[in-house]
């Protein structure tokens, strides 16, 4: 288990805290269209006001590159951020560093909230600067980090800042790194991996590490053509790496020497085009017309994973098992999230999800409040998967060692 503190190692009262938070958050016409990470957040933020402290919320948005752009300025959220914290009074600060965000941070009472412009806007950031983190440290008594969906990025308000105040995970990131521990690295047995997604080639490091730590690795969505034409099979028209087959079989081969049982699909459900209310077909994986797509695995096959899954105690779930965002290839991947979610009510299986189109599919099925754990993150849960450690999450272990709270 990581060791860093946490909430319960600060004394906040009468403090000015920088909270990194990730409100790196969906937006259409200068509105926010998916307040997750900002209701994540809410734990920590409530702590911390309620303790009497002044916070001050650090976050990116985008990839401005070191430039300030209107398009990518941070106040939109301000209406978010007001309507999770009704009772709390927010400021924005025009700049996350120097006598512009000084102002503001002066101007707000304790229990109090400030938020300050996209830390992007300044190259110091994603260049993990000592300059740049010197300046965000002299805003604040003390550090923390929330933001487990930026843990991989060793950038200065990740980094650097953790190495320069006393320094604690909030809520979120404690909960995100316990249920993804859970998950792997002391799991129930047996564990099953489930991985979809287009492409083999982005997810070889998660693969290679998965077949490792996991008895059943059930392969999904375009990266299953991949390994099927590994397999010698013909895949017709579908989506698949012809260049990644020879790592596809690798992976396969290290899967078996580690005692790891990969699961392809039997049967597969196909149309001349992805187009909504295309004509289907189902047929035998091996029985693809030449003319034809995969786009879903087929109700066999989702028999198959479902009853595989019931012998299994924890599920870590990553990707869709078709092209779930067009009806009606969506089926695989509603039926099998809706049974592990049936699974984990029954408190017989663990489910913990997470990455980039995910929480999506999760969500297109109903069942993303009914999973043990849903992460915010996108690809620090993809580089979780893969093994790595996260400059984040050991910038806050060695803050931990380093530095006594003050
Ligand atoms: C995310 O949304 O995945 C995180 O906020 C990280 O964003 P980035 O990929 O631009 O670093
Ligand atoms: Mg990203």
């Amino acid at each position: 288990m990581t060791r860093f503190r946490t909430l319960d190692d600060l004394s906040v009262a009468g403090k000015t805290v920088l909270v990194r938070v990730d409100f790196n958050v969906p937006m259409k016409d200068g509105r926010v269209t998916d307040t997750t990470r900002i209701e994540r957040a809410l734990p920590t933020l409530r702590q911390l006001l309620d303790a009497g402290a002044k916070v001050v919320l650090l976050s990116h948005f985008g990839r401005p590159k070191g430039v300030a752009r209107d398009d990518m300025s941070l106040k939109p959220l301000v209406p978010a951020i007001e309507a999770a914290l009704p009772d709390v009074t927010l400021r924005f600060a025009p700049d996350c560093v120097g006598s512009p965000a000084r102002e503001v941070i002066d101007q707000a009472a304790a229990g109090s909230l400030v938020l300050l412009e996209n830390l992007r806007f300044h190259c110091g950031e994603e260049k993990n600067g000592g300059d740049f983190a010197d300046a965000l440290s002299a805003l604040g008594n003390l550090y923390v980090n929330d933001a487990f969906s930026a843990a991989h990025r060793a950038h200065a308000s990740v980094d650097a800042l953790a190495r320069r105040l006393p320094a604690a995970a909030g809520r979120l990131m404690q909960a995100e790194l316990e249920h993804l521990s859970q998950a792997l690295e002391n799991p129930a047995r047996p564990v099953a991996a489930l991985v979809g997604g287009a492409k083999v080639s982005t997810k070889l490091a998660l693969l290679g590490n998965l077949v490792e730590r996991v008895e059943l690795l059930i392969v999904g969505g375009g990266m299953a053509n991949t390994f099927l034409l590994a397999q010698g099979l013909d895949v017709g028209k579908s989506l698949c790496e012809r260049d990644m087959a020879a790592t596809a079989r690798d992976i396969l081969d290290r899967a078996e020497e580690a005692g790891c049982d990969v699961m392809l699909p039997s049967d597969v459900v196909t149309a001349g085009a992805l187009e909504p209310g295309a004509a289907t077909a189902v047929c035998a994986t091996r029985d693809v017309p030449v003319d034809s797509l995969i786009l879903d695995a087929g109700p066999q096959a989702t028999a198959e994973i479902i009853q595989r899954l019931e012998s299994c105690k924890t599920l870590v779930w990553n990707g869709p098992l078709g092209a779930f965002e067009v009806e009606p290839f969506d089926r695989a991947t509603v039926e099998v999230a809706r049974a592990a979610a049936d699974m984990t009510a029954s408190g017989r299986l663990l489910t913990v999800a997470g990455g980039g189109d995910t929480v999506a599919a999760l969500s297109h099925a109903g069942v993303a409040e009914r999973f043990s754990y849903v992460s915010t993150a996108g690809g620090a849960f993809l580089e979780w998967l893969e093994g790595k450690r996260l400059p984040g999450v050991v910038a806050l272990e060695q803050a931990a060692q380093e530095r006594s709270v003050a």
